[in-house]
């Protein structure tokens, strides 16, 4: 009989032929340490008897296990629920998403805000519920966006990584070509998308550039601050540290990463909100955030406003910069990323693999990941690393560097 069904084992083989097999490396705890397993598949997995430090985690401001945030949590699942039950719509919208939402808005300088059940979510839903006839995308935009554009069948231009001249370009020829078809480019609608950190790089966009190139022709702009959310002005991300807040019509970001939770939001209008949650599927269909994740991220918002995490993070990150620089590594990005750049894919490998040797981890970022030729190690510190743990790193680096043969 003919098999019409899947070669599993072919694809999962063509992966491990080219390299490219991805393996769930377990962890006991989310913090700036912890005790890892080896990838052990659909075993149980056993946790190594060395206590590892974290350089690769988003949990930038190290509030996952801030006892503040967690007992925010431990109070919502107590006295709400430990789920919504329900979409918002139904019977899924509580107290504790609009303390959360008002906070959102309250930091991000908008009349509103609205949460979703992760940053993917939010990004998809939103840009698909806007239906652009056009969307000019940084060719280096999250995958969230890249899916949000091609559900929403808009015609995509990617324009270069943070480059406002060939945005500037891109909108010039749009606008041509419409011309020279006999359409009136103002007909379109235009929405110009790009993350204000970029996760890989650690490149932060040109926005206020940006906001010129969209004025100039009357396109939209939407920021996505997944990675720049509570680490910047006030607990807010590029676009407050720039006060474009008013020239910015769109502003996301993930509960996910520097707050310590898990969700996604969209801040903007109050008229832009009503569409969300009438025209977002990925809101409306959808479970409401969980209760318990609504509150950790809006305590953690509070503590990212007012405590010194903000502050440690960045003296983290200078210290670490300066070192690794200093010693000769080629350290790419302008915020809390560290992309050290090594070049060669093996070179990546095996310095990630000597790091993790002396208990520093920090896995290489490879092709098809990042461009051929800028194999790296995405080099993270957290604000709750202490000075030793900043030299344990750097030390870590040094030795195996030398013994790659980088240094
Ligand atoms: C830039 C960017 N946008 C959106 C997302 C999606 O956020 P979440 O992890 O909350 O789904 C991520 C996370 O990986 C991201 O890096």
């Amino acid at each position: 009989m003919a098999d019409r069904g899947f070669d599993l084992e072919g694809r999962l083989d063509t992966l491990k032929d080219h390299d490219l097999k991805r393996a769930l490396s377990p962890v006991d705890r989310v913090a700036e340490r912890g005790y890892f397993a080896e990838p052990s598949g659909g075993e149980l997995p056993v946790l190594e008897s060395a206590e590892a430090l974290v350089f690769a985690s988003n949990n930038y401001l190290g509030l996952t296990d801030d006892q503040r945030i967690q007992d925010a949590a431990r109070q919502a699942a107590a006295t709400v629920g430990t789920g919504a039950g329900a979409s918002r719509l139904v019977t899924g919208d509580t107290m504790v998403h609009r303390d959360l939402e008002r906070l959102l808005a309250e930091v991000k300088g908008t009349e509103r805000a609205l949460t979703f059940s992760s940053g993917y979510a939010a990004n998809v839903g939103t840009i698909t519920a806007l239906e652009p006839d056009v969307v000019f995308s940084d060719e280096l935009n999250h995958a969230s966006i890249v899916d949000g554009c091609r559900l929403a069948d808009a015609d995509t231009v990617v324009y270069d990584h943070c480059d406002a001249a060939s945005l500037r370009s891109a909108l010039e020829e749009r606008a041509d070509a419409a011309a020279r078809a006999g359409r009136d480019p103002t007909d379109e609608s235009w929405l110009i998308v790009t993350d204000s950190v970029f996760s890989m790089d650690g490149t932060v966009a040109p926005l206020e550039e940006i906001c010129d190139a969209a004025e100039a022709v009357g396109a939209w702009v939407m920021v996505d601050e997944a990675h720049a959310t509570g680490l910047y002005a006030d607990g807010g991300g590029v676009v407050q540290a720039e006060g474009l807040e008013d020239r910015i019509q769109i502003q996301m970001g993930t509960l996910s990463k520097a707050l310590a939770s898990q969700g996604g939001y969209v801040a903007g209008s109050a008229d832009l909100i009503e569409c969300m949650v009438n025209d977002a599927r990925s809101f409306v269909f959808s479970t409401g955030l969980a209760p318990p994740a609504a509150a950790a991220a809006s305590e953690a918002l509070h503590v990212a406003r007012h405590g010194d995490a903000r502050e440690r993070l960045w003296e983290n990150v200078a210290h670490l910069r300066d070192g690794l620089e200093t010693m000769g590594f080629d350290v790419w990005g302008d915020s809390q990323i560290l992309p050290l750049v090594v070049g060669d894919r093996e070179d990546a490998m095996a310095l990630a693999d000597g790091i993790r040797e002396r208990d520093v981890v920090a896995p290489a970022i490879r092709p098809p990941t990042v461009p051929e030729g800028t194999s790296r190690l995405r080099v993270a510190p957290i604000a709750t690393h202490d000075e030793n743990d900043i030299i344990d790193c750097l030390e870590a680096f040094r030795a195996a560097g030398e013994e790659v043969g980088l240094l």
